[in-house]
């Protein structure tokens, strides 16, 4: 016992030999509060997951992208308003409904109650009723031509296998095929005449093209849901009018009843994502506004450029296959330019080769400890230094008093 004594690197003075001292307390308060500071500082790096990223080149061929959307039209109503997607390869998603929520927003950007929507379905189903038997008095009027009837297209050509036109419908797919104004001379065709139609009211009555009738309290709509898009360079838009492709223009058709000198394209995006979201991902146009301060036809253009990004998650162990994107914006009037372009908002992105691989990385539970010890043991020595300095000056400063040379 008495051999191992002697190992004791911490030999104690006698309890009575201590002396406390205000200086002393001073500095071991202060350096307590360092202490708990800077552990409460360790010990938030040490909980939150450290990030590691790769650059590595996205090798990964085709697949589905999924697009998030969340905006707001305040004057742009939903049945004015078709979403088109289309891609280089040529696939195109036209008049998209599929997976995606329109609601019909009032005066003050509130969703129109779903009270005033049961109202309009049960007109809606009225206005079938009316449609069947119109449809009977079709089938009755058909049946009075000859069997080998082929009605004359009046110039366009025919969108029916048979390259007839034989009833009035016919002749406006064809001459909306062709971009020609079909209610202009409605009057003219003798199978839309045979119909009892003279007017395109009288046509749209006849047809219910329009068999909704819209709620007055309309003005605005609400897109909400997601698109799957090929992943590949392309652009989806949101524009007013239904959408027509001919050979390689893509045009939009405003319903009669829009005046493309009255349109209002304003826009409040609240979320466009592609992919999902993964923690600390920043989408750009989140929150994002565009405030048309004259009326008019106006062509939005959003380039965005995305990066493929894989997340991996420690905790879970899973991996998030999702983008991240950079935006650039445009806007153009098409009033005052003679230039060509459709009024809408277009987002228009590409993928770039380079992909970015995230990593979680947790630091080590050992790890902590050291730093925690090492932060110790530092403040304890330094903190002493500073005691005994302090100690020793004052004591020297009162001695110094007690002599007499200082006043
Ligand atoms: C277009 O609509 C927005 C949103 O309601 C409105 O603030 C803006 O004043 C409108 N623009 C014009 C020119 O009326």
């Amino acid at each position: 016992m008495k051999n191992l004594i002697k190992f004791d690197a911490y030999p104690k003075t006698e309890e009575e030999l201590n002396i406390k001292t205000i200086s002393g307390a001073t500095v071991t308060l202060v350096s307590s509060l360092i202490i708990f500071i800077l552990f409460v500082n360790e010990l938030h790096l040490y909980l939150t997951p450290h990030l590691k990223q790769n650059l590595v080149v996205d090798f990964s061929q085709g697949g589905v992208v999924v697009i998030n959307l969340d905006l707001d039209f305040p004057r742009l109503k939903c049945s004015e308003l078709h979403i088109d997607a289309l891609d280089i390869s040529g696939s195109q998603q036209l008049g998209i409904r599929n997976n995606l929520y329109l609601d019909n927003l009032d005066i003050n950007g509130e969703v129109v109650d779903p009270k005033g929507s049961k109202n309009k379905v049960e007109l809606g189903s009225n206005d079938e009723n009316d449609n069947e038997h119109e449809a009977e008095k079709d089938k009755e009027k058909e049946n009075k031509l000859p069997d080998d009837y082929c009605g004359d297209c009046y110039g366009a050509p025919s969108t029916k296998p048979s390259g007839c036109c034989n009833t009035c419908q016919d002749i406006k797919e064809a001459y909306e095929a062709k971009n020609w104004n079909f209610a202009n001379s409605i009057g003219k065709f003798e199978q839309c005449i045979r119909e009892g139609i003279t007017t395109i009211r009288q046509f749209r009555q006849q047809t219910n093209e329009d068999p909704i009738i819209e709620d007055p309290r309309n003005v605005g709509c609400r897109v909400n849901g997601y698109l799957s898009v090929n992943k590949v360079r392309g652009n989806f838009h949101i524009a007013p009018g239904k959408a027509s492709q001919q050979g390689r223009s893509h045009l939009h058709r405003l319903s009669t009843s829009t005046d493309k000198s009255k349109l209002n394209l304003t826009h409040i995006i609240k979320k466009i994502s592609f992919g999902q979201d993964f923690p600390g991902v920043i989408n750009p146009l989140t929150d994002h506004y565009h405030l048309q301060s004259h009326l008019g036809p106006k062509m939005f253009q959003y380039f965005i450029k995305l990066v493929p990004t894989l997340y991996h998650q420690k905790d879970t162990k899973t991996t998030i296959k999702t983008n991240q994107y950079s935006v650039y914006e445009y806007s153009r009037d098409l009033q005052q330019t003679s230039s060509s372009g459709l009024p809408g908002i277009f987002f228009i992105y590409d993928f770039s080769p380079i992909m970015v691989e995230i990593v979680e990385e947790k630091k080590s539970f050992f790890h902590f400890v050291t730093q925690l010890f090492g932060l110790l043991g530092g403040i304890y020595s330094i903190s002493s230094l500073i005691d005994n300095l302090l100690f020793r000056s004052l004591n020297s400063f009162q001695k110094k008093i007690e002599l007499g040379k200082i006043y």
